[in-house]
């Protein structure tokens, strides 16, 4: 049942255009990641996420194997949705304990060159003021190398912890999300002219201040009337990640995104959600290859295919039914543990599941109707996304059949055991992928943005976030006010010209 990916053969197979593909190693800053109960196995070093020569050393093997980027993936809530309990997702250490992504990658960024690194953080718990200075921060640290993974959350456990009865409906934290990223967008474009920091000694002048721009953003949630405190970095905006499935969700990431993840277990469903992307890109009035799509998939592979597959079958034996039940009643937002482990999908009696249900129902090559236990099954590695299993020639087929047959652009690799899987698509697939032309053969040097698009270090032109520079359509900076006591009212009777 499960889409284990042994690819057509490599003798014979001839693809109309190589395309080079990208990749992304997925991890997060925690045990067992998107496969629950895999830390169990004697190679699986995730249980030592909290020593920071693991991620040095990661860094150094992804950079050795050419990935684009780590992307750290963040929840600030416990998956408390399986049985109404955070009971199971503490027990199989489901995502907990989990640490703080951001502060991982400074260290990763020291003994790196090339890397990006794609950071998670949401929209709906910290004022953007903060958060902004934080990103500027890293951008500069690490020579442009940041992406900031944009989400609005799923779990209700952590608006509760965050002092909110329940989160906010689904649409409203988008509407939420655009103001958020409008702020950002003034601090990190409209702020600080490019020559604003002159470092003038012989007139004593470090900074022109009429180059430094108080931006004057009164909207509905947020007051921001001042300056960005960073000077501008590299990229200034990081390069911006989304992973919104909903229509709402889509139409954000075509506004704002220039890579985007999606989790789709199938090639019909990815080439689906692949050409809906595109088309809404080309409606925001952007170029539908201006973003890059990245799919969740797992790889497993070895030397040989009969290798490949007794390691599959090992990694599975160490699956936690349980912990991946944990995971997807969080993410469809639906207490499986409801549910008999027979009953057909079908039941569950949820709007909220009918996607995932159609998914995995579509998932099933031989059409035969899933139950819950299915679902325990394939969520025991990788999450939602598709394995594929084989030698490297063999992945390396499935891979590059995937990318013809569904327009996707590349892939967010999840790991069974880290850095053990990282370590064998390195040693097995990339190799193989490069010989045929399919997979950088060395960095293109620069930014994380110039490196995935080729265009420059900065936003272009036709992005949103480009309006807010000085003079452009969208900005709302102001004139210097003046500190003293009356100036706050003045500033906020400002016409704001917001989106
Ligand atoms: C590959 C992938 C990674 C994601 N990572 C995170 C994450 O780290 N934190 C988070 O809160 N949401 C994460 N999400 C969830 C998305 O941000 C989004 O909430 C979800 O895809 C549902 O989208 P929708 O609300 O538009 O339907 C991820 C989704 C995908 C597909």
């Amino acid at each position: 049942m499960r889409q284990t990916g042994v690819g057509r053969p490599a003798i014979g197979h001839h693809f109309a255009v190589t395309r080079v593909i990208r990749f992304n190693a997925f991890d997060m800053n925690c045990v067992a990641h998107q496969s629950p109960g895999l830390w169990k196995h004697p190679d699986d070093q995730s249980w030592r996420y909290k020593d920071l020569r693991y991620w040095t050393d990661l860094a150094q093997l992804l950079e050795r194997g050419r990935f684009d980027g780590l992307f750290i993936a963040d929840v600030l809530g416990t998956y408390d949705v399986f049985g109404g309990s955070d009971e199971a997702a503490i027990r199989q250490a489901a995502q907990v304990p989990v640490n703080d992504p951001l502060l991982l990658v400074s260290a990763m960024a020291y003994v790196t060159e090339h890397l990006g690194f794609g950071i998670t953080t949401g929209t709906g718990f910290e004022h953007p003021y903060p958060f902004a200075r934080r990103i500027s921060t890293l951008d500069h640290l690490t020579g442009g190398r940041i992406g900031w993974n944009v989400v609005t959350g799923y779990l209700p456990a952590a608006a509760r912890n965050m002092g909110q009865t329940d989160q906010p409906a689904h649409d409203a934290r988008y509407d939420h999300a655009d103001e958020y990223l409008e702020v950002l967008y003034k601090l990190w474009e409209g702020s600080w002219e490019d020559d604003a920091v002159v470092r003038d000694a012989a007139r004593g002048v470090f900074t022109d201040p009429d180059k430094v721009h108080h931006i004057g953003h009164e909207g509905t949630h947020f007051s921001v009337p001042g300056i960005h405190l960073s000077e501008p970095s590299p990229q200034r905006t990081p390069v911006i990640y989304q992973a919104g499935a909903s229509p709402r969700g889509v139409r954000f990431a075509a506004e704002n995104a220039e890579a985007i993840f999606t989790a789709a277990p199938t090639k019909v469903i990815l080439r689906d959600t692949v050409s809906t992307v595109r088309r809404e890109l080309e409606l925001a009035g952007r170029d539908p290859y201006s973003v890059k799509i990245f799919n969740l998939s797992t790889i497993i592979t070895s030397a040989t295919e009969d290798e490949a597959h007794a390691r599959h079958a090992e990694y599975l034996s160490y699956g936690d039914p349980e912990g991946a039940l944990v995971f997807m009643s969080g993410w469809m937002g639906v207490d499986l543990a409801r549910y008999g482990l027979d009953e057909p999908v079908g039941n569950v009696d949820s709007n909220a599941i009918l996607s995932a249900v159609e998914a995995f129902q579509s998932a099933d090559p031989d059409g035969r109707e899933w139950a819950v236990r299915d679902i325990a099954e394939w969520g025991k590695i990788g999450g939602i996304g598709p394995r594929f299993v084989g030698s490297g020639a063999q992945v390396a087929d499935s891979l590059q059949e995937w990318v013809d047959e569904t327009d996707v652009d590349g892939f967010n690799l999840a790991y069974a055991i880290t850095p053990g899987s990282f370590e064998e698509f390195v040693d097995h697939v990339v190799p193989e992928l490069t010989a045929r032309g399919a997979y950088q053969s060395a960095y293109t040097p620069g930014t994380l943005r110039h490196k995935l698009h080729g265009r420059g270090d900065r936003l272009p032109d036709e992005h949103r976030g480009a309006g807010y520079r000085v003079g452009g359509p969208t900005s709302t900076i102001i004139d210097r006010p003046s500190t003293v006591p009356s100036s706050p009212a003045s500033v906020a009777a400002q016409p704001t010209r917001g989106r």
